[in-house]
């Protein structure tokens, strides 16, 4: 069979590990060309660059991705390293476990900025490259709490729900323009991410990042007619909208 992806640029943040480096591994098996854009964790980014380097062309442009120039200028070096963007994966994202009445304006301003602004205006330097390509899809790593509410994480919901909405916006903005734009809402998955803001949470029977990055490859690998606009994953032994 024939395989799409070969070649096909991808523009992945959040790659020093999590769910990230399950995405850079999964795609680069897959021939993709790979950028990891943005993170403050060089060893963590190199340790993905590792993963992912026996099969393809991997490129690190580490850097802050809350700060405007580097967006700016970042995503013109990330588009001239392949010769263009394909397919763009905001996964990149802070959690919290503060108690609503404890949430100070820096957090606040922190956790928005990350889930929520380097999203939308990540998309929005991207969107030009990907208008070009002829696979032009954006995926964002949203979660359950983009739908439902959870206590102590009112930002990360906050966050989460404004990232689904500016999905569901660009959606029907660019559909005309062939750029398929899908969400991903995962429960609870094994990441250090989740082991710091959910030291409740047993190991046991959690979905793993290599789940997520497994669902990725299809909606990558599925062009028919039938496009899909979000997927809601939660464990097989829960109830749908929980971790
Ligand atoms: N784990 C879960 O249960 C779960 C569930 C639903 C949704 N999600 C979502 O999945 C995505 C990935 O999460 P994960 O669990 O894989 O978490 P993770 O292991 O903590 O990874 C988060 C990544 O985001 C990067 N990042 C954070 N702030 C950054 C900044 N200012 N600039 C550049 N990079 C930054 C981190 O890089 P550095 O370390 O280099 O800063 C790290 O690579 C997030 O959007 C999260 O909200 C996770």
């Amino acid at each position: 069979m024939e395989n799409r992806l070969q070649n096909k640029v991808l523009l992945l943040t959040g790659a020093g590990g999590g769910i990230g480096r399950a995405i850079a591994e999964t795609l680069a098996r897959q021939q993709m060309k790979i950028i990891l854009f943005g993170g403050n964790n060089l060893e963590n980014l190199e340790k993905t660059r590792a993963a992912a380097a026996g099969y393809t062309g991997v490129e690190v442009l580490p850097g802050d991705l809350t700060d405007p120039d580097f967006l700016t200028a970042g995503i013109e070096k990330a588009a001239a390293v392949f010769g263009g963007i394909d397919v763009l994966i905001n996964n990149a994202g802070v959690a919290q476990s503060t108690p609503f009445e404890n949430v100070t304006a820096a957090e606040f301003d922190r956790i928005m900025n990350i889930n929520f602004k380097v999203p939308f205006f990540l998309t929005q330097q991207a969107i030009g490259h990907l208008k070009h390509s002829d696979y032009a899809t954006i995926i964002n790593i949203a979660s359950v709490v983009g739908h439902a509410g959870y206590p102590l994480q009112s930002v990360y919901t906050a966050s989460k729900h404004a990232l689904m909405g500016f999905t569901k916006s660009i959606a029907r903005e660019y559909f005309r323009d062939k750029i398929r734009v899908h969400a991903i809402c995962p429960g609870g998955v094994y990441t250090d991410m989740v082991k710091i803001s959910r030291p409740d949470l047993s190991p046991e029977g959690m979905i793993q990042p290599e789940d997520i990055a497994s669902i990725v490859l299809f909606l990558l690998q599925h062009r028919g007619n039938a496009v899909i606009d979000e997927i809601l994953v939660h464990r097989v032994n829960k109830e749908p909208f929980s971790v």
